[in-house]
């Protein structure tokens, strides 16, 4: 085992794409509510809560609600998620990630899943990646949501590491934070110029070579 580097990774956006399917959720929760909801607006719920994404959404929307309301349509988005969810295959894992983790495995480096997503455990299900990680912290363990490092350093515990051992992968801004706040090390997956925060930056999960990763190890 690499005693020195462990890594915790991000689900949406790291090794599935879900972003999409939260999108047709939310957009047809918007529309049901009078108003329309784009792609790019969308980015703005990338890493946040189920709860934070409802209300930025109620907020470009102008419409206030009943908390009894919120907690409805919340139950309602997710089920409408979950049938996109509950569609999905091994093919849906992000070119580049299952090299990683060949990479890690083969390397005797753990690695754990960090993720804001209540429906985590269901996803690696599906895409049959479940057996793969020492352990899964997600939405239902923590209290505070990323860009407070709760979920890194809960990851970081179940991996018996010291913070600043661990390597985080992550495409949301909120995520790279949390990251730095836990004294770990970042790397952003997407968009430099809207990752800058992070220590080191891909465009995707193919970029990390295993040169870069050998370096990183020692
Ligand atoms: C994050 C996603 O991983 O999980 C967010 O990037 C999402 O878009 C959040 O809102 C919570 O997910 P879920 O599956 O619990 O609604
Ligand atoms: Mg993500």
């Amino acid at each position: 085992m690499n005693k020195n580097l462990a890594f915790i990774f991000d689900l949406d956006g790291v090794i599935v794409d879900t972003a999409k399917y939260h999108y047709l959720a939310w957009r047809n929760l918007a529309n049901s509510l009078g108003f329309d909801f784009t792609v790019e607006q969308n980015e703005q719920l990338k890493g946040v809560s189920r709860i934070k994404s409802l209300e930025i959404l109620l907020n470009i929307g102008k419409v206030e609600l009943s908390e009894e309301k919120k907690q409805t349509l919340l139950v309602e988005k997710n089920r409408e998620y979950l049938e996109y969810v509950n569609t999905m295959t091994p093919d849906e894992i992000l070119p580049g990630v299952n090299q990683l983790l060949n990479f890690l495995d083969y390397n005797n480096i753990k690695y754990v899943l960090g993720s804001a997503s209540k429906n985590a455990p269901l996803i690696l299900e599906k895409v049959e990646l479940n057996n793969r990680f020492v352990a899964i912290v997600d939405g239902n363990d923590v209290s505070k949501a990323k860009p407070n490092p709760e979920v890194f350093l809960k990851g970081a515990e179940k991996l018996n590491m010291k913070p600043e051992n661990c390597v985080v992968v992550e495409d949301a801004i909120a995520g790279v934070q949390a990251a730095n706040t836990a004294n770990m090390v970042s790397i952003g997956i997407g968009d430099a110029n809207v990752l800058s925060e992070a220590d080191y930056n891909f465009k995707d999960m193919t970029e990390i070579t295993s040169d870069f990763l050998r370096n990183l190890i020692n």
